[in-house]
């Protein structure tokens, strides 16, 4: 199926055409460091029942765009609604982030069910939906999900911020079994980022926050072949729809990553060298980052400086701007006002 991608500057940038500044949008864009999301987040219940109501979702996703000239938006929601739609129990603790009934046997797979999904998550695509006609005209819809590994390992770990040991054990050691809950995860996520896709997104990432904890062949595996088959599913049905994958902290193995899963753009982390990756990986599709999101808490001459380098060093071929990371809550709003002021600038 073909869609109407239009003229806008976002799309463009995915068929290198040429353009007076390159698009951007920043992770998190919608978030604590605003004072009106810190307002709308007051009045909901809990995290989960938040990203599950379209008045508010829709509210909050449009925030950021009232306030600086993004040339995107993204969904407003969380990686972790596929476990919880699932049936795996899923809490957002205050001051802890996401808490999970961690999975760590075979035999919790059991509470696991594809047959909801789409049920438990009409919500979010009904924010989709909305947002899709709310949205300026010359902006740009990005649906989203955790890749297979990211969400896997809340789900065995219970929770962030751990040392990895369970999941990177049992996929290892027990790697037949393991393939049981990522065959799920693939299923599931591409069918939610295929039907987000048709309720309006208009570009979708898949991020894959702790891809850097793998190497080699768990690597290739788990990291690699997970995104490759997503990839698939979408451009089997969308073939013109771009993907952005996030495999953050993959170090030199990002080149393997843009090589083996067929995205057709890629997100860098702040480690990632400019030079190398205008040569290894915008040589074969776009790249998307990477300012460090401490460097937009502080702001002034040293923030200004790097934004400049970034988009000197990869700005002439196909590029999207962004950080290397979500914005922090600590984030002036002013620094992103000055952010957005120098892109719109560039080339001026
Ligand atoms: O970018 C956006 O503006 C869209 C919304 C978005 C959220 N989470 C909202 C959110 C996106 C794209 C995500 C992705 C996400 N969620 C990832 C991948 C990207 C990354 O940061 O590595 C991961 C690993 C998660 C899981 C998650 N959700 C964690 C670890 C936390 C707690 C940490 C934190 O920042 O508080 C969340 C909660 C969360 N997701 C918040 C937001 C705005 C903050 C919760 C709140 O407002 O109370």
């Amino acid at each position: 199926m073909t869609l109407d991608r239009g003229n806008k500057l976002f799309l463009r940038a995915f068929r290198n055409e040429a353009s007076e500044r390159p698009p951007f949008w920043l992770m998190r864009q919608a978030g604590r460091y605003l004072p009106e999301y810190r307002e709308v987040r007051k009045t909901a219940k809990n995290f989960l029942k938040f990203c599950y109501t379209p008045d508010l979702a829709v509210e909050v996703t449009l925030q950021p765009l009232r306030r600086y000239n993004f040339d995107a938006a993204i969904l407003f929601c969380d990686i972790l609604v596929i476990p919880d739609a699932l049936g795996q129990k899923v809490e957002f603790k205050e001051g802890e982030g996401p808490v999970l009934e961690p999975i760590q046997k075979v035999e919790g797979l059991e509470q696991l069910s594809l047959k909801n999904l789409h049920g438990h998550l009409a919500p979010v695509y009904e924010t989709v939906s909305r947002l899709s006609k709310e949205i300026p005209k010359t902006t740009t819809l990005i649906g989203f999900a955790g890749a297979p590994w990211t969400v896997a390992t809340y789900m065995v770990e219970g929770r962030g911020g751990t040392d990895y040991s369970n999941i990177k054990s049992w996929a290892a050691e027990r790697p037949e079994e393991f393939s049981i809950l990522m065959d799920m995860l693939v299923e599931a996520t591409s069918s939610y980022l295929i039907e987000q896709i048709k309720h309006g997104a208009e570009v979708v990432q898949i991020f894959d926050s702790w891809a850097g904890v793998l190497e080699g062949d768990q690597y290739e595996k788990w990291v690699i072949e997970p995104n490759k088959r997503i990839v698939d599913a979408i451009k089997a049905m969308y073939s013109d729809v771009p993907v952005i994958g996030f495999p953050k902290g993959s170090g030199e193995l990002y080149e393997a990553f843009v090589t083996g899963t067929g995205v057709d753009g890629v997100g860098l982390d702040t480690d990632v060298d400019l030079d190398w990756a205008a040569e290894k990986l915008q040589t074969k599709c776009l790249v998307q980052g990477n300012l460090d999101n401490q460097l937009l808490v502080k702001g002034g001459q040293e923030m200004e400086d790097e934004i400049t380098r970034i988009l000197t060093k990869l700005g002439n071929g196909p590029f999207i701007f962004n950080l290397g990371h979500g914005i922090v809550p600590q984030t002036p709003p002013e620094h992103v006002e000055r952010l957005a002021e120098m892109i719109h600038n560039w080339g001026k």
